[in-house]
């Protein structure tokens, strides 16, 4: 969702602030706007403003010839919250007498009695948006006799009762901005006379890999002339902890590749041999993971696992449920991070929590996890980012590894949460006791040639995309599986829907019968999970069913597989997997169907419209 940069320093600042926004587009948004501070004594007077509707090429196009100048400016991708997505509610957002401009993340909850007090003290908006509320805040607060705006930003704050992250620049200060943050991620890139900020690192890495996160209600004042100053809402001071960015500049270009989905989709075989890395040891046949053996009475007592997480993390959270039965024995429950932290959920003390999130900054999961600790749950996270708020507030957890993946529809991300918890239960289910010896091993193998076997099939894309090319004007897909893929059908039609705006829907096999048997014709696609595992004859009735219905059936099939295939119009080959770790292969072909169905329409694959990567508001 919204994205924040900001740049203190002496390099031209204009081309900074709007690669740093293009960085940021991945996140997802629908205007753009940046914000920089003259120098004094120069000739420019006032903010130097641009903002518009659209993509920051739009920006990039309002702002023309126009050469800002200064060394402290701010810009800002807005995804609409409060307000419509156009010019005048784009950020940044000014006081109003002009002499701040602020940009912010997140929602300010209680932003209608504080417009409505600030209205009766003179105050008047131009935005519908509750950012511009808080400028107007900081603003009055401001102008108290002998306040500065490190001051002003920290009491406007303790007003606010909400998520933020937000940045601030002051012409009568031209060398500052002031930041701060409450559950909303804000990073700080510290170069050499020179500053950064940033929602996340990908702005940032290309300058410096001196990092410093804020934390939860700190308040950052970050001068050319004084340095780095931390200080809580409550205002005590913190000592800044600088550390070092763990992420390459590869990471984060698309490396000649069309999309950073297809380049991402592609990254998977060394996206799991990175997740298996140091924690699977063939040789010793054992299972190395820091969160568990640390917490091994823990896990050993564990009465109860619930999993908690939001969109494609939520199914693999899926996966996990089948994993934990199967091989450590202990009951699953998988809520929705939206709904779980609503409801009055009955926790007991045993129970461990597992939040998954690619991003670790997901709103509904990181409230989830601060309602289950309350309650007395251990929380361990499952994220892929490296220092995220998930990452950092759960008790233990483990990361995906899977670098940082930029196209809005998760892909390597969800093949490596899937990794990650099949260690988990396989650990867990050895400390417990619950899983012989020769499966474990077995188990180990298998995981450790995915990475080879992924390649199998992402050498079958040709294939995939003579498919996507029949389906791609199908109005409605049905994805249907079992068992294991009975979440890779849900994820499946996930990614249809998410980046084609297809119409999909994901089910179990058998459950079809109870409703979507009724959509069946020879226009639909009816795309079958049906590899050969415990459910295989099942799913083959199944298909049956379908195909007795004129349904056209398209599968992911057992590499020489001749039953489900003569019911098939078009088949995907995988390898032959152990049953657990099927979803590891099976999802593979869906994600590359649904790439290839949404270029063959044109859409934008890596930013689909309203999507957001990180959504960090409820
Ligand atoms: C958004 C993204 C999805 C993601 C979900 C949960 O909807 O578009 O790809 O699965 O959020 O995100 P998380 O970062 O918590 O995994």
């Amino acid at each position: 969702m919204c994205g924040i940069v900001g740049y203190l320093g002496e390099r031209p600042i204009l081309p900074l602030l709007i690669k740093g926004l293009h960085r940021l587009e991945y996140r997802g948004y629908d205007s753009a706007g940046v914000a920089i501070v003259p120098q004094a004594g120069g000739d420019i007077k006032g903010l130097q403003l641009f903002k518009k509707k659209g993509k920051v090429a739009d920006l990039v196009a309002e702002i023309g010839s126009a050469e800002p100048q200064g060394r402290a400016g701010i810009g800002h991708t807005r995804w609409a919250t409060h307000g419509a997505p156009n010019d005048v509610n784009a950020h940044p957002h000014l006081s109003g007498n002009g002499r701040l401009a602020l940009i912010h993340n997140g929602i300010i909850e209680n932003f209608h009695p504080l417009k409505e007090s600030l209205a009766q003290r003179g105050h008047t908006f131009e935005s519908e948006t509750d950012t511009e509320v808080l400028v107007h805040l900081i603003e009055e607060i401001l102008a108290i006799e002998g306040c500065d705006l490190f001051t002003a930003v920290r009491n406007a704050l303790a007003e606010v009762v909400g998520a933020y992250a937000i940045a601030v620049i002051d012409t009568q200060d031209p060398d500052v901005i002031v930041v701060g943050r409450k559950s909303s991620p804000l990073v700080l890139g510290i170069g050499d006379g020179e500053y950064f900020v940033a929602s996340d690192a990908t702005p940032i890495v290309e300058y410096t890999k001196n990092v410093v996160y804020l934390e939860d209600e700190e308040i950052a004042r970050i001068s050319l002339q004084d340095g780095l100053k931390i200080r809580t809402i409550g205002n005590h001071t913190v000592t800044p902890v600088v550390e070092a960015l763990e992420m390459e500049m590869e990471a984060i270009e698309k490396g000649g590749y069309e999309h950073f989905m297809l380049k991402e989709i592609h990254e998977q075989p060394r996206s799991i041999a990175d997740c298996l890395r140091g924690r699977v040891r063939l040789d010793h046949g054992v299972v190395r993971m820091a969160g568990i053996d640390d917490h091994c009475e823990m896990w050993t007592a564990a009465s109860r696992v619930i999993v908690v997480g939001c969109g494609t993390s939520w199914h693999a959270g899926l996966v996990a449920e089948y994993l934990f039965e199967d091989f450590a024995r202990i009951p699953v429950e998988v809520e929705y991070a939206s709904e779980f932290r609503y409801r009055n959920p009955v926790i007991n003390k045993g129970d461990i929590v597992i939040a998954i999130s690619q991003s670790g900054e997901t709103a509904d999961t990181l409230a989830a996890i601060r309602m289950a600790r309350e309650r007395g749950a251990h929380i361990f996270g499952v994220c892929n980012v490296v220092g995220s708020s998930i990452a950092r507030e759960a008790d233990s957890g483990a990361y995906t590894h899977a670098g940082p993946e930029i196209g809005v529809a998760s892909t390597k991300a969800f093949t490596a949460q899937v990794a990650v918890l099949a260690l988990v239960a396989l650990r867990v289910g050895e400390l417990r006791g619950k899983i012989d010896g020769a499966t474990f091993g077995r188990m180990l193998v298998e995981l450790q040639s995915v990475p080879e076997k992924l390649e199998s099939i992402l050498a079958q894309e040709q294939t995939i995309v003579e498919i996507a090319k029949a389906y791609a004007h199908a109005p409605n897909a049905l994805f249907l599986g079992r068992g294991y893929n009975f979440p890779v059908a849900l994820e499946g039609a996930l990614k249809l829907k998410e980046i084609s705006y297809i119409h999909a829907e994901g089910y179990p096999a058998a459950e079809m019968k109870h409703g979507p048997i009724a959509l069946i014709d020879e226009d639909m696609p009816i795309f079958f999970v049906a590899t050969q595992d415990a459910h295989y004859e099942k799913v083959v009735s199944n298909m049956q069913e379908v195909k007795a219905r004129g349904g056209r059936i398209i599968a992911v099939v057992t590499r020489g597989d001749t039953h489900a295939a003569a019911l098939s119009e078009h088949i995907i080959e995988v390898p032959k997997t152990a049953d657990a770790l099927v979803p590891l292969l099976s999802t593979v072909p869906f994600q590359l169907l649904s790439y290839h169905i949404a270029v063959l329409l044109k859409r934008d694959v890596d930013q689909p419209r309203n999507l957001a990567k990180s959504v960090t508001v409820e």
